[in-house]
């Protein structure tokens, strides 16, 4: 089950953290994996450590905030392999440097940053992707959102809860004009990772699976959404949290 024999992926943010766990699973449940990212020699380096273990890894570079990159992506992509048959919008977190701020100090040009990657690149690389899912009326969206969507953590995750929000605004939406074509879109909200310090103190007073959440607890999840056997989940949000929010 969940086998993704032949299926090309491509993942955006997939260098380091949660998209290299998610490029991990994925090649090993035989997908031939694409790995999007801001920085050439992160992208590059992890498509050749999939080669080097012996899955089918590939890279693409591009802006997941550039419309006309993301474009130009895609088109080099299908001349390449014909068909992108799932897409996981993972880059979330802007690779050129962000701050989390309170909301009173924070500038509209920070909240412009979160919505442009987090919303606008996804919608931008759905306009670009989709029609050829619909058109062999196979494919599957999986967006990487947070539970900041959906809480008062206090630490200055305004601007950034609120483009995830808008993110899962999008693909509930998109979920009711795609699903008729085979084509399904659905979210993870993620708990506490374990890719930053201190995490995993917060998420043992959080989480009730008493630790922070790893790479491959999010390839898992994706493996799942991505899989033919998950043709008849669309337009859900599923949590990946330990237990910390269960609503
Ligand atoms: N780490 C957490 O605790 C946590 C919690 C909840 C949700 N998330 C979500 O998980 C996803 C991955 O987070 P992470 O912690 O692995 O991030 P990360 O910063 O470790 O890795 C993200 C990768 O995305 C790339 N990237 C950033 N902007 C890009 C752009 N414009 N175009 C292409 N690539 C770009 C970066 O270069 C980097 O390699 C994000 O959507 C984030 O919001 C993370």
């Amino acid at each position: 089950m969940f086998r993704l024999d032949g299926k090309v992926v491509l993942i955006s943010g997939a260098g380091r953290g949660m998209g290299w766990g998610i490029a991990q699973t994925l090649a090993r449940q035989g997908a031939k994996v694409i790995i999007n990212d801001f920085y050439a020699e992160r992208a590059e380096q992890a498509a050749r450590s999939l080669n080097d273990s012996g899955f089918q890894g590939y890279f693409a570079t591009a802006d997941m905030t550039n419309r006309e990159a993301i474009f130009s992506m895609v088109s080099q992509i299908l001349s390449q392999h014909v068909a992108i048959d799932v897409f996981v919008h993972n880059a979330g977190i802007p690779a050129q440097g962000w701050k989390y701020s309170q909301f009173l100090d924070s500038a509209p040009a920070e909240w412009d940053a979160w919505l442009q990657l987090n919303l606008h690149g996804l919608m931008h690389a759905c306009q670009a992707i989709l029609p050829q899912m619909i058109e062999r009326s196979w494919g599957r969206i999986v967006v990487i959102n947070s539970d900041a969507s959906r809480t008062a953590t206090g630490m200055g995750l305004c601007a950034y809860g609120a483009a995830k929000a808008a993110a899962i605004g999008f693909i509930r939406n998109l979920s009711g004009e795609v699903g008729r074509h085979g084509v399904t879109a659905n979210a993870l909200s993620l708990g506490t990772m374990n890719n930053w310090e201190g995490s995993e103190q917060i998420a043992r007073k959080t989480a009730s699976v008493r630790r922070a959440g790893s790479p491959q607890d999010v390839g898992a999840a994706v493996t799942y959404l991505a899989s033919a056997e998950a043709e008849w989940v669309n337009g859900q949000v599923l949590a990946v949290n330990g237990g910390s929010l269960v609503c």
